[in-house]
């Protein structure tokens, strides 16, 4: 069987998966009304819970009917496939050697949220010959048929690799803690963004807080100092993530919060984001959906300066 007869079995299968479990649905979702969207998570400083909020999240919009693709991009550990507790055989390296196709690297995770697993490969990405980049958007186009959602996890910091995906993506959440080297790294890398890269739309997830008051202040103390140095810069506040021991367990027993502990004080706060981001809907003047994101990515397409 070829490659494109794979996708296209899977972009059949998929969708009547998502017909039979959108059949009962009054209320069609924000994502999922305005066609494939991507989002990018990031944050200045390494460990503050962006791959769990990208796993729990993902799930969050997939029981609201949305169909759900990760992209681990972060080149440190494979965090995804361990809070998935996931074990995957290849990754997107295989596809640049040529060695499997696409459905052959896509690992199905819990609830039906589909993973496209890191590698050292995600680096080559941007040297590809144009042969291969020309066979991995051919690929890739077909993700836009089979997806609502690309959540990509990009890792920490402001290594290129970091700020290549997030330019890439059309949206972009940065994760901060109330720790303060937390909020002086994610405002480095905002301001990398901004000055280097025009990008000016961000949204700010508070995460480990203790409750919203905290994550207000926190907020309220960012924005302002942001505001003023970065001219027209938006900074949306997306909600919060209370710190929740019921998380660490999840982490401990390799399940993602929202399978392991539903009744758990987190996932109400992903079911809230979920519905924030839904409700925010995609913004029509962005150009861009899952195929436009591969192919700034590979394409080397992210000079947007001045445009978001
Ligand atoms: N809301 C939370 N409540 C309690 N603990 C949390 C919460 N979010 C994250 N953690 C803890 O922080 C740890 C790191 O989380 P995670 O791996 O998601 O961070 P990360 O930002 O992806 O890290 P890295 O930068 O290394 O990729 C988790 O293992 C968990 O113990
Ligand atoms: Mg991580």
């Amino acid at each position: 069987m070829d490659q494109a007869t794979n996708l296209r079995q899977m972009v059949e299968f998929e969708s009547q998966n998502t017909y039979k479990q959108n059949k009962n649905r009054t209320v069609e979702s924000g994502i999922k009304a305005k066609g494939p969207r991507v989002i990018a998570v990031a944050s200045g400083k390494g460990g503050v819970g962006k791959t769990n909020i990208v796993v729990n999240l993902a799930i969050a919009c997939r029981r609201a009917g949305n169909r759900v693709l990760i992209f681990d991009a972060d080149l440190g550990l494979a965090n995804i496939d361990i809070i998935f507790g996931l074990n995957p055989k290849y990754n997107i390296e295989n596809i640049i050697n040529g060695e499997k196709d696409l459905s052959q690297i896509i690992v199905k995770g819990p609830e039906g949220v589909d993973i496209i697993p890191a590698s050292s490969g995600v680096q080559e990405l941007t040297q590809l010959t144009e042969g291969q980049k020309l066979n991995l958007l051919n690929e890739f186009d077909m993700l836009d048929r089979m997806y609502d959602l690309l959540l990509v996890d990009t890792g920490a910091g402001v290594s290129s690799n970091v700020i290549y995906f997030n330019l890439a993506a059309e949206e972009r959440m940065i994760v901060v803690t109330p720790e303060p080297t937390s909020v002086t790294d994610a405002y480095a890398f905002i301001k990398i963004l901004y000055f280097k890269h025009g990008i000016k739309n961000f949204y700010l997830l508070l995460n480990m807080v203790n409750d919203e008051k905290e994550a207000k202040s926190v907020y309220g103390k960012f924005t302002k100092v942001v505001n003023r140095f970065m001219n027209g810069i938006s900074i949306d506040y997306a909600g919060f993530i209370p710190r929740d021991n019921y998380l660490m367990e999840a982490v401990a027993r390799r399940k993602p919060v929202m399978c392991a502990y539903p009744e758990a004080a987190s996932c109400n706060s992903f079911i809230l984001l979920a519905d924030y981001l839904s409700k925010k809907g995609k913004n029509p003047q962005i150009d861009g959906n899952i195929k436009f994101f591969w192919k700034r990515l590979i394409a080397g397409e992210t000079d947007v300066d001045n445009k978001r």
